[in-house]
C-alpha cells in the first residue's frame, strides 16, 4: 500500500509539476476564506507603503533616497495590482479592498507616514513594515497548500523576492544615515510600532486584544502633505536658469559629443519630474488603481532617467554636482498648479517629445556621438517616453473629453506660469551663472581633445525664451 511517504511519482519525474512534495501537498492548509483574510492584510500594507514612498519623494532631499522611495513606491504599486487581481479570483466579489483590515495596523502605518524625520521614517518602513509583512509571507509559503493555493503561492514568493532587495537597500541606508543616538530618540516609537502590529495580528489575519487601547504618538495631528520639492547640499545654485540646454541641442552646428553632455543635463535634470508626478499621485484621489499603477510606473521612469545622467556623466569623468540641477519646474508646478494643470503640463510636454526633434533625436545624436552608453541612454528614454505617450492618453485625455481638448488645456496651463527668471535673480536666490564651459571642459579633458571654440562659447539662457514658460523645455 502507497501514502504519501512512499508514493512513487512515473519513472521518478518530479510530482505535481514540481510544485511541492505529495507529503506538503497533502496537508489540507489555509481555508479560501483564511487566505483572503491575509491577502487583504498584505494588500493593505503595499497599499499604504505606497502612499508613504509616494508622499516623501517630493520633500525628501537625499536624491539615493529620493530615487529609491520611487522605486519602492513602484514596486508596491505593482504588488498592490498583483493582489487585488489574485483576490479577485478568490469568490470574493464584492472585494472589500478599500476596507481596512485593523485599526491597528491603519494606525501602525499612520504613525510611520507621520515619521518626522528621514531617519524615522527609514527605521518605520525598513526595520519594522516590511520585515513585518516579510514574516507574513513566508507563514503563508508554510501555512497554504501548494497545489490548492499554488496561484496565491506564485504572487507572494514574487513579492518575497522583492521585499528581500527593498530591505537590503533599506538596512544599508539605516546604518549610513541613522546613528545610534537618532536610533535611541525613537526607540520608544519603535516599540509602539511593535505593540501596533501584535494588536493587528502581525499581518496574520488573526488579531490579538492587547491591554488598552492603539496609540498615536507622531500621527496624532492630521496628517500635512509636504509639496515642496528638496535636495541634498550636492544641487547647488537649484534656481540657475543660465544654460539653454534645448537651444544648445537644437543648434545644427555644435558637434554631436558635446551635446550629449548637455542630454546628460537634461537627463539628471529630470529628477524634477519625480517630485512633480508624486505629489499627482497623492492628490489625485479615487481613481482606479491601475491609474496609481502606471503613474507609478512612469515616475520610476524619471526616476531612472536621472539616474542615467548620473551615469552618464560619471562614466565620463564629469563632476555633475557643478552643473546647476534646477528644481525651479517641479517647484512652480507643485507650488502654483492644481494637480490636474500638472498633469495637462507633463501631458504637453510628453507630446512635443514624440516628434522628430524629440527623444528620436537625441537618439540619432546619441549614436552619432560614437558614445555606445549614450546610445544606450538615449534608446531606452525613447522607449519610455512612448510609453508615458500612452499613458497620458489612458489616463489624462479621457479627464478634458477629446485630444484637442486635452492638449489644448496643457498648452494653456504652462502658458500661464510666466518665466520668474527676473524674479529669482531679484530675491537673490541666483545669478543664472553660466556652468556649462566648466562642464564642457571637464568632458573634454576626459576625452583628451580640445574642447570645440563654439561649443565652449555657448552662453544662450533661458531668459529670453518666452515670458511664458514653454520656451524652457521641460524634459519629462
Ligand atoms: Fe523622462
Ligand atoms: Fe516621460
Amino acid at each position: 500500500m502507497t501514502n504519501v511517504k512512499t508514493y512513487q511519482s512515473y519513472r521518478g519525474l518530479p510530482s505535481l509539476a514540481g510544485l511541492a512534495s505529495i507529503e506538503d501537498a497533502a496537508r489540507p492548509g489555509l481555508s479560501v476564506e483564511a487566505c483572503v483574510a491575509r491577502l487583504k492584510g498584505y494588500h493593505y500594507a503595499f497599499l499604504r507603503m505606497h502612499e508613504i514612498f509616494t508622499a516623501r519623494i517630493t520633500a525628501e532631499p537625499i536624491y539615493e533616497l529620493k530615487t529609491g522611495f520611487a522605486h519602492h513606491a513602484y514596486l508596491c504599486a505593482e504588488h498592490v495590482a498583483a493582489l487585488r487581481q489574485r483576490i479577485g479570483e478568490m469568490r470574493e466579489p464584492p472585494l472589500g479592498l478599500e476596507e481596512i483590515p485593523h485599526e491597528a495596523l491603519q494606525i501602525f502605518f499612520d504613525e510611520i507616514r507621520a515619521a518626522p524625520t528621514t531617519e524615522a521614517l527609514l527605521l518605520g518602513i525598513y526595520e519594522k513594515a516590511l520585515p513585518a509583512l516579510n514574516a507574513a509571507i513566508e507563514r503563508h509559503l508554510r501555512d497554504t497548500n501548494p497545489i490548492a493555493d499554488a496561484p496565491s503561492v506564485r504572487v507572494l514568493r514574487f513579492a518575497h523576492l522583492e521585499i528581500d532587495d527593498m530591505l537590503d537597500f533599506g538596512r544599508k541606508g539605516i546604518e549610513c544615515l541613522v546613528d545610534d543616538a537618532t536610533y535611541a530618540t525613537y526607540r520608544a516609537w519603535l516599540t509602539g510600532l511593535d505593540e501596533l502590529l501584535a494588536m493587528s495580528g502581525a499581518l496574520a489575519g488573526a488579531a490579538r486584544a492587547l491591554n488598552g487601547e492603539p496609540t498615536r504618538r507622531f500621527s496624532a495631528s492630521p496628517h500635512v502633505y509636504d509639496r515642496a520639492p528638496k535636495r541634498d547640499e550636492r544641487f547647488q545654485d537649484v534656481w540657475n536658469q543660465g544654460v539653454n540646454a534645448e537651444a544648445f541641442l537644437y543648434t545644427p552646428e555644435m558637434p554631436a559629443k558635446a551635446k550629449t553632455v548637455m542630454m546628460l543635463y537634461k537627463r539628471l535634470r529630470e529628477i524634477d519630474v519625480p517630485e512633480m508626478m508624486a505629489s499627482i499621485i497623492v492628490e489625485t484621489k479615487g481613481k482606479p488603481w491601475d491609474y496609481y499603477r502606471d503613474m507609478s510606473r512612469q515616475l520610476w521612469d524619471e526616476a531612472r532617467h536621472a539616474m542615467m545622467g548620473e551615469v552618464g556623466f560619471v562614466a565620463l569623468g564629469v563632476d555633475w554636482t557643478r552643473a546647476c540641477i534646477t528644481v525651479n519646474w517641479s517647484h512652480r508646478l507643485n507650488t502654483e498648479c492644481t494637480p490636474i494643470e500638472r498633469h495637462a503640463v507633463l501631458y504637453f510636454i510628453e507630446q512635443g517629445l514624440m516628434t522628430k526633434t524629440g527623444k528620436r533625436y537625441e537618439w540619432e545624436v546619441g549614436v552619432e556621438s560614437g558614445i555606445p552608453l549614450m546610445a544606450t541612454i538615449q534608446d531606452y528614454d525613447w522607449a519610455d517616453e512612448v510609453l508615458h505617450a500612452q499613458l497620458g492618453r489612458l489616463w489624462y485625455i479621457p479627464e478634458m473629453g477629446d485630444w484637442k481638448k486635452a492638449l489644448d488645456y496643457g498648452d494653456q496651463c504652462w502658458s500661464r506660469i510666466l518665466s520668474n527668471w527676473q524674479a529669482v535673480k531679484d530675491q537673490g536666490l541666483t545669478r543664472h551663472a553660466n556652468w556649462w564651459p566648466d562642464i564642457y571642459r571637464q568632458a573634454c579633458e576626459a576625452w583628451g581633445e580640445p574642447p570645440d571654440a563654439n561649443a565652449l562659447a555657448f552662453a544662450e539662457t533661458y531668459e529670453a525664451a518666452r515670458a511664458d514658460l514653454k520656451g524652457v523645455g521641460g524634459s519629462a
